[in-house]
């Protein structure tokens, strides 16, 4: 589940079908031995079993040749999709999956937490995941007019339960609240919107928290701390809107219940006055949307702290 920037890759001259998912065809072993090697290499996650629906699902995700299509919740999902050289390209889903489990090196076992640079990783091992389903398109040549010969090849995995669900031992469930399921297109939206670098709220149906920082280290983890820092400060005496504790309330507030955030390191757009490096700017997302202000809203929405009256 990284958050790849959307890039413009949708001017595809020839669309392929993805290998038929409906019979135990060698794709659909490999998919499923390759997961289940690395499953039992990484804390003894029980082995998935491979679902036709969600090859179908995925299937169908892998024949839109693009990354711009996220309408795809309900389940977690890693893509590899990349540009190979050799006529017919062999990227295989081994290549696929070996590169989302190396992001292990990037995975801080001490501190674990999601990141968009370990999301493919997490997924693949995440123990609640029972079953997988992926496909693979051959899609063609991006811009053959450029001499460019490269066919594209895109590769989806889609699992259920979905993984990289930020919930127990993060946040939401200390104040009352189930854990957040990952949005893909709450997340894409959040990562485009990001990325043209301009400090201020986008619009759409939707709770947002931002977060800005000098340096481009900061991660979303570190985004949401800074949030939930204004929990001391929320008057559960005079439970209402404040904006001094709006960001705590939306991370808590009971009725979210999907969560997609997107993080860009900018160049311009710097809202520190005096500072002229580039900047970490991080938005997350959350439908339904919490804040909302009415009758007995803040009452039901925001719980107290685990283990204080
Ligand atoms: C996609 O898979 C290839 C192997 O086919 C790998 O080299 C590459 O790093 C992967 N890309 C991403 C973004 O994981
Ligand atoms: C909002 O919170 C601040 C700081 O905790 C407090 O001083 C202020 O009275 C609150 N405003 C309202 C309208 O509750």
């Amino acid at each position: 589940m990284k958050l790849t920037p959307l890039v413009s890759l949708s001017v595809l001259t020839a669309l392929a079908f993805a290998i038929p998912a409906n019979k135990r065809d060698e794709f659909s072993e490999d998919a499923i031995n390759v997961h289940n090697s690395y499953r039992t290499q990484y804390g003894g996650a029980q082995p998935l079993t491979y679902d036709d629906g969600l090859a179908a699902e995925a299937a169908e995700y892998a024949n839109q040749c693009s990354w711009d299509v996220s309408k795809r919740e309900g389940a977690g999902q890693n893509l590899n999709f990349t540009q190979h050289f050799a006529s017919p390209p062999t990227a295989t889903i081994k290549d696929a999956v070996d590169a989302w489990v190396d992001e292990v090196r990037k995975y801080d076992f001490d501190n674990p937490h999601f990141s968009e640079e370990t999301g493919h990783f997490t997924q693949v091992v995440w123990k609640s995941t029972t079953k997988v389903g992926c496909a693979r398109t051959v899609c063609g040549n991006e811009n053959p007019s450029h001499g460019d010969s490269g066919e594209w090849v895109n590769i989806v995995c889609r699992y259920t339960s979905p993984g990289n669900v930020i919930g127990p031992g993060q946040f939401e469930a200390n104040f009352g609240a189930n854990p957040l399921t990952w949005g893909t297109s709450l997340a894409s939206g959040a990562a485009s919107f990001t990325s043209q670098c301009s400090w201020s709220l986008s619009s759409g149906n939707y709770g947002q928290n931002l977060y800005a920082s000098t340096g481009s280290s900061a991660t979303i983890q570190e985004a949401v701390e800074n949030w939930m820092d204004q929990a001391p400060n929320y008057d559960y005496d005079h439970p209402g809107f404040n904006a001094s504790t709006a960001a705590f309330t939306q991370v808590v507030w009971k009725a979210s219940t999907t969560l997609g955030c997107g993080r860009s390191v900018c160049t311009t757009g710097n809202p520190f006055s005096g500072f002229n490096g580039p900047w970490t700017f991080i938005q997350c997302r959350y439908t339904p949307p919490g804040n909302v202000v009415g009758p007995g809203q803040y009452e039901a929405n925001v719980g107290h702290p685990t283990g204080s009256q």
